[in-house]
């Protein structure tokens, strides 16, 4: 063997190595996602989280399927699972850990209709709704076995929920995991929103699913329901300006105090904005309604 045959197989070898630990950390979701469990987390949580994985990984995706499963769901469920501790330590007793692990047993869980339906190779609520599709196979496959069953109802109503128009007929407990995981999924969107947005596979997949138009333009409908404090419907979306004021007005469905500091510190909306080249009054009007909205006295 000569010396460049020699390179060449150092090289070929190198790069099979890489791309079977990419492919690796790709396949098991557990090695992304058992590290998660830590210190402290109840065991119940633990043993819930495992059920979990065990169910997405009994789910059979491509190789190009899971490099976006993985961006799309898997880290933001773990995200959301971060997020919904720290809010419900905002609005529990400290010492309540039943509260804590409660909240972050509905974020381990709260997308799971989202790989049944990536499996079913659809994204879209229209044709299966992922809040309701969550709670079936959480029920299908025996996942809350060993919980109350009051808490199997709170777990459920906020799974079922964290999709949906905001509803505020619940009861106290119920309402308030309802609203900690409605927040702790949108912030996590905001991030997403703003890492490195052009480049993700979930833009890439999103495009494919909701094709908006490439026009530098806010539609009314969506200025409208801005400049009146109100969220718009999805189905105003027209261009990807639309999408990007869209997303940023789900900041008048915030409901807990925490949850809006988050926001604030974070500056997601003024990071959402300024990703936008040469804004028009319209576009600029709306962004300062938005921040306005966002100030502490708001709430
Ligand atoms: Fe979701």
């Amino acid at each position: 063997m000569d010396y460049s045959q020699l390179l060449n197989f150092i090289l070929k070898y190198t790069n099979m190595l890489a791309n079977r630990w990419k492919v690796s950390k790709m396949i098991t979701p557990s090695k992304d996602f058992l590290p998660t469990i830590r210190k402290g987390d109840t065991e119940m949580y633990q043993t819930i989280a495992a059920r979990f994985y065990s169910f997405i990984d009994s789910l059979s995706f491509s190789q190009e399927e899971k490099e976006i499963i993985n961006v799309l769901k898997l880290e933001h469920t773990l995200r959301v699972v971060e997020l919904s501790e720290i809010l419900a330590k905002s609005v529990f007793d400290e010492n309540d850990s039943e509260g804590m692990n409660t909240a972050k047993i509905i974020g381990v869980l709260h997308d799971i209709g989202r790989w049944q339906q990536m499996h079913n190779r659809s994204l879209s609520d229209t044709d299966s709704d992922h809040g309701e599709m969550g709670v079936a196979l959480i029920i299908e496959n025996n996942i809350l076995d060993g919980i109350p069953e009051n808490t199997q109802h709170i777990i459920l109503t906020a799974i079922r929920e964290h999709n949906k128009k905001y509803s505020d007929e619940f009861d106290g407990m119920t309402q308030m995991f309802v609203d900690i995981i409605r927040d702790a999924d949108k912030i996590d969107n905001f991030f997403v929103e703003v890492k490195d947005y052009a480049n993700n596979p979930l833009e890439k997949s999103m495009q494919k699913v909701l094709p908006f138009s490439d026009e530098h333009r806010l539609s009314h409908d969506i200025y409208d329901c801005i400049m009146n404090n109100r969220l718009a419907d999805s189905s105003a979306r027209k261009t990807k300006i639309d999408f990007k004021f869209f997303k940023m007005a789900w900041c008048y469905d915030i409901k807990l105090a925490k949850s809006m500091e988050i926001i604030r510190e974070k500056q997601y909306i003024h990071d959402i904005f300024n990703d936008i080249q040469n804004p028009d009054k319209a576009m600029i009007q709306a962004y300062e309604k938005i921040c306005a909205y966002l100030m502490p006295t708001s709430l």
